[in-house]
């Protein structure tokens, strides 16, 4: 069996106004009925998977029970951290957790919950097939093949003669975390590099030999805080005083760009990291001209635009715009060019420094 281990902890300010600090991206419905988070717990449920461990802050831990319970799941353990530290700590409380419970031998599928990944059917088949491979004692990495030079993405080296489009996992020469944007125009130039999904296949004793190994101080930090964790309602909190001991550092620094013995499961069938309006523009369904359009949202002559309202009742109506994005919500609008994406965080920032 392998045991889902769900990240969410990110606060998604790309994604404002729907995605709040209260609220953030992966609690919301962004594509569809369903929230991307109980999409993913979904997409990693039935034969084969074990119920998920979820890792989570405070004040999101009856949200996570509540949409598990919609989706009629049930978590095997809520792990809540006193404060956000990044991937490395998280999973590696996740490894401790899990190989106190099930042993070093555990399967953990480490995987965002922001995430879309339409073909829930061929990942669980992928995931299978990296199985294997994580037995056997690597780290395995899920690869997608690059399009453009993004510099957010983690970039995975094909070793010499492995093939990035074969349908059992590969060997890597390494993997570079966010590179710069000449490094990046190079790695895609290059063609034997494919970005890492941030899905991560590897036993419990696999990984924690790596951070013995490359994160030391962290493995002291974080085994404190897994001793002294406490309990209640069925949560597993961590304890707040050796927490603060860990360092904030991410599991592609701390242990992927280090490790050794690391593979990747290249993946075709689909995925998006919704980085953006855009890439929610994406990801959804369009009328003929381009226009992605929300249950009461309604576009006359627009081309290429994200119209969305977020309120019951609430109708909005786009006329004569191009490529633009409107998501109306009952306590904010935004209204920008798709170009302009990436700067809605400063949104944030903006409205943040007015109080
Ligand atoms: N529980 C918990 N606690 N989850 C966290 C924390 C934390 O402190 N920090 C981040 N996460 C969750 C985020 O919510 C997200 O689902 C996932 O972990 C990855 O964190 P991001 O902050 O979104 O990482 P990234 O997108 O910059 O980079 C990672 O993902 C890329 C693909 O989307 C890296 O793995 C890259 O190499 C990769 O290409
Ligand atoms: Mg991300």
């Amino acid at each position: 069996q392998i045991h889902p281990i769900l990240l969410c902890g990110g606060s998604g300010t790309r994604l404002w106004p729907l995605s709040r600090k209260s609220y953030p991206k992966q609690f919301a419905k962004l594509m569809g009925d369903e929230s991307l988070f109980q999409a993913s717990a979904r997409r990693l449920s039935g034969e084969g998977f074990a119920a998920p461990v979820v890792l989570t802050g405070d004040p999101f831990r009856f949200i996570v029970t509540e949409q598990l319970a919609q989706i009629e799941m049930g978590p095997s353990g809520i792990l809540i951290e006193p404060e956000g530290r990044n991937t490395a700590p998280a999973i590696l409380a996740a490894a401790l957790w899990l190989a106190a419970q099930k042993g070093d031998d555990a399967l953990m599928l480490v995987a965002p919950s922001d995430h879309v990944i339409p073909d829930a059917e061929a990942f669980r088949a992928t995931v299978a097939a990296a199985a294997p491979r994580a037995k056997a004692g690597d780290l395995v990495t899920f690869g997608i093949t690059p399009d453009r030079p993004e510099t957010g993405y983690g970039y995975l080296e094909l070793a010499a003669g492995a093939d990035a489009t074969a349908a059992e996992p590969q060997s890597l020469a390494r993997f570079v975390e966010k590179p710069d944007a000449e490094r990046a125009a190079e790695m895609l130039a290059a063609g034997n590099f494919l970005w890492n999904a941030g899905i991560f296949l590897f036993t419990a004793g696999t990984i924690l030999a790596a951070y013995r190994a490359h994160a030391a101080d962290l493995v002291e930090a974080v085994s404190a805080a897994v001793e002294g964790a406490g309990t209640d309602l069925g949560f597993t909190r961590l304890a707040p005083e050796a927490w603060a001991g860990a360092k904030d550092i991410s599991i592609d620094y701390a242990i992927m760009e280090k490790a050794d013995n690391l593979a990747v499961m290249p993946y075709a069938a689909g995925w998006s990291d919704l980085g953006g309006w855009d890439a929610v523009w994406m990801e959804s369904a369009k009328d003929e001209a381009g226009n992605a359009c929300s249950a009461q949202a309604t576009a006359i002559d627009c081309q290429g635009t994200l119209l969305r309202s977020e309120t019951d009742g609430q109708q909005v109506v786009g006329i004569g715009l191009e490529d633009m994005m409107v998501v109306a919500m009952s306590d904010a609008v935004l209204v920008a060019p798709k170009a302009e994406a990436q700067r809605v965080k400063e949104a944030v920032s903006a409205l943040k420094a007015k109080g």
